[in-house]
């Protein structure tokens, strides 16, 4: 959840890595996303904090008009893209040019390949006035997948905001061991525990398309963020969306083919030295595990045997290094056996794979 694979090509895909830093203030963010006039985003207006001046006299210059004179004096899509990938450099933002690449792509309206199209094209006013807005809350540190409004997971499209974790890619992982196994089954019946944006449920049921899922979370606001992901992807229809705690609204019996989970997971006293994008803009309630960070592991893995049918599945994905010690908890529980463990991109041991004893 929190360290990630090596770059790829969407937002999503960045890294996420904990690192201690400062943490940037929270903003009733609109998204990029949201915002269709063509002046004066919805996000500008709404904010009510005070904006940083971003360091670089070049930015200063040109985003408080003084080379707005006329559309000649205004720097091409080049010259901008080098001088705020500098300023998100120089507020240690990690990867700073893709993200200006994502933010200025967002602004024009185009894809970032169509950045290099038509290099010496030139922003309007209006652009720069959005672009400079969304590169200022780049430096205080939201995340890039705030101020788009959306994400990408499984190579479905999802609405992110401050009420649930951003997908992560090395959940996926998650889906695809899932996917593998279930795959012959024509109509598995699967519950996703603490579903958050959705993710995992919505990318297992777009891939398994005879599937019915239950998805819960403690969060009415992330189910609420779940529920439009389901619509957007179209599988809205075989998800049904309970706020629970962990397993508990279901009766002790079996119903399910699958239990799933990307629990919270981060030690408690690791959560001050998590990057600020994470600290500060995923909610607690979805990165505080305990006091070992295994907190819901544990409960899972006593929770889960008495809901699944004979022989089904249990897959869980780990914070860095614990794969062990949660695959102790699968040897100590009466009810699991362990199939196999998944690593993800970086080598590391991320998805847990335990199935049901008979
Ligand atoms: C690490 S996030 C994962 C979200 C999503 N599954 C994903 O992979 O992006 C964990 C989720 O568990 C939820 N959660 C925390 N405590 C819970 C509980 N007791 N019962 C159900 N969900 C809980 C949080 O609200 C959060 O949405």
């Amino acid at each position: 959840m929190i360290q990630t694979g090596p770059e790829l090509s969407s937002p999503l895909k960045k890294s996420i890595r904990a690192t201690a830093g400062p943490c940037g203030r929270n903003t009733a963010l609109r998204s990029l996303a949201e915002s269709k006039d063509g002046t004066r985003s919805r996000a500008l207006s709404s904010t009510t904090l005070a904006r940083p001046r971003l360091q670089s006299d070049f930015i200063n210059g040109l985003f408080d008009g003084q080379a707005m004179a006329g559309s000649s004096s205004l720097p091409t899509t080049t010259d901008t893209l080098a001088v705020l990938a500098r300023s998100l450099a120089d507020a240690g933002v990690p990867d700073p040019r893709a993200d200006v690449e994502w933010l200025l792509a967002a602004v024009l309206k185009t894809s970032r390949s169509g950045l290099f199209a038509n290099p010496r094209r030139r922003l309007t006013p209006a652009q720069y006035e959005r672009l400079r807005y969304f590169v200022q809350e780049r430096r205080a540190r939201v995340p890039l997948q705030h101020l788009l409004g959306e994400t990408e997971f499984f190579s479905l499209p999802f609405y992110v905001g401050p009420d649930a974790l951003i997908p992560r890619p090395e959940t996926e992982i998650l889906v695809e061991t899932l996917v593998d196994r279930l795959d012959a089954n024509t109509e598995p019946r699967i519950l996703d525990v603490g579903t958050g944006a959705g993710p995992v449920a919505v990318a297992l049921a777009h891939s398994l398309p005879g599937s019915r899922l239950v998805a819960t979370d403690v969060s009415p606001r992330a189910l609420r963020l779940a529920v439009r992901n389901a619509c957007r992807n179209d599988v809205r229809q075989r998800i049904a969306f309970v706020c629970a705690d962990l397993l508990a609204a279901f009766r002790s019996r079996a119903m399910f083919h699958a239990v799933v989970s990307n629990p919270p997971y981060v030690a408690t006293g690791d959560l001050p030295n998590l990057q600020p994008e994470v600290r500060c803009f995923d909610p607690p309630l979805a990165l505080d595990g305990g006091p070992d960070g295994l907190a819901f592991h544990r409960s899972i893995i006593n929770q889960a045997p008495e809901r699944l049918y004979e022989g089904g599945w249990l897959a869980l994905e780990v914070a860095d290094g614990t794969a062990p010690d949660v695959r102790e908890l699968l040897a100590e529980s009466s009810g699991f056996i362990h199939e196999r463990t998944v690593p993800d991109l970086t080598g590391t041991e991320r998805v847990l794979l335990a199935r049901k004893r008979a």
